[in-house]
């Protein structure tokens, strides 16, 4: 049986009678890499905030390492890194520095900071004020901050949003190397079929706060390819006849 890092059954947020989120069945296998696709408005923050606890559900519920949220929260959030706005840094301190704030906040040991800015590649850069940097070595630096501890899940919220193409790159390349990195499942949200097809292995479509598909990339590469039948006569004439208009034809034998 595969093991669910994330599964919500039946999860409903509604805000003042409009159902931002609708009955969703989210499943994120361990170690996935997982697209959570949908346009503006679709559902994806009110959903990841409430992975997060930060909002109640309505109706239903979040279990996350197959423990209620509602239960387990601390200890379940302990094992979560975020990112769910833009991340707040001090521009005047060093990248280290910036780390060392929350380093203090978690309680967690001196080589928490270096072993985070490795993951991200800014330990080049770690004695650089954030006011130099990048926006793409801004927005590394906030993943930094959300995977130190040892997390084993981190939700990234459109964590490309807003960089220009060369920092999207940056978080890309980074993205992809996470689960291998700090061997955890991640699931990042985003508006851009191409980034969520260029990223991910698993992936959930959201619109209007409903789940339309969810399985792995292969799957819905599979389901997008379209398959019209016709029934023709002469059929291998037929089937030349599109094959030379640069349609890809199979034949099957007549099932009635
Ligand atoms: N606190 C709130 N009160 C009322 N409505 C809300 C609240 N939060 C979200 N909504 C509404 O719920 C719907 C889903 O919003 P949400 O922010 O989850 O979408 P999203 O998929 O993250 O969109 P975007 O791509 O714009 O970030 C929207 O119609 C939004 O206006
Ligand atoms: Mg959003």
């Amino acid at each position: 049986m595969e093991q669910y890092v994330i599964e919500t059954r039946g999860l409903t947020k509604e805000f003042n009678k409009f159902a931002a989120v609708k009955d969703l069945n989210l499943r994120v296998p361990k170690g996935a890499l997982y697209g959570f696709l949908g346009p503006n408005g679709a559902g994806k923050s009110t959903t990841i905030r409430l992975l997060l606890g930060l909002i109640r559900p309505t109706k239903g519920t979040v279990h996350l390492f197959n423990q209620d949220l509602t239960k387990h929260r601390l200890e379940i959030l302990s094992r979560v890194g975020s990112l769910v706005e833009t991340p707040s840094y001090y521009e005047h301190l060093t990248a280290y520095e910036n780390l060392e704030i929350t380093r203090k906040i978690l309680q967690l040991p001196k080589k928490e900071i270096d072993k985070a800015l490795e993951i991200v590649k800014l330990s080049k850069w770690k004695n650089q004020k954030v006011k130099h940097f990048s926006s793409g070595m801004k927005q590394r630096l906030g993943i930094a901050q959300s995977l130190m501890g040892n997390r084993e899940l981190l939700l990234l919220d459109e964590p490309t949003n807003g960089l220009d193409p060369a920092g999207v790159r940056e978080i890309r390349e980074l993205i992809i190397s996470l689960p291998e990195m700090m061997n955890a499942t991640v699931l990042i949200s985003s508006h851009i079929l191409n980034e969520v097809e260029l990223i991910a292995d698993h992936v959930g479509i959201i619109h209007r706060g409903k789940l339309l598909f969810q399985g792995t990339l292969a799957e819905l590469k599979a389901r997008g390819r379209g398959e019209i039948i016709i029934k023709a006569n002469p059929l291998h004439q037929a089937a030349e006849f599109l094959k030379r208009k640069g349609y890809a034809v199979a034949i099957k034998k007549d099932s009635d």
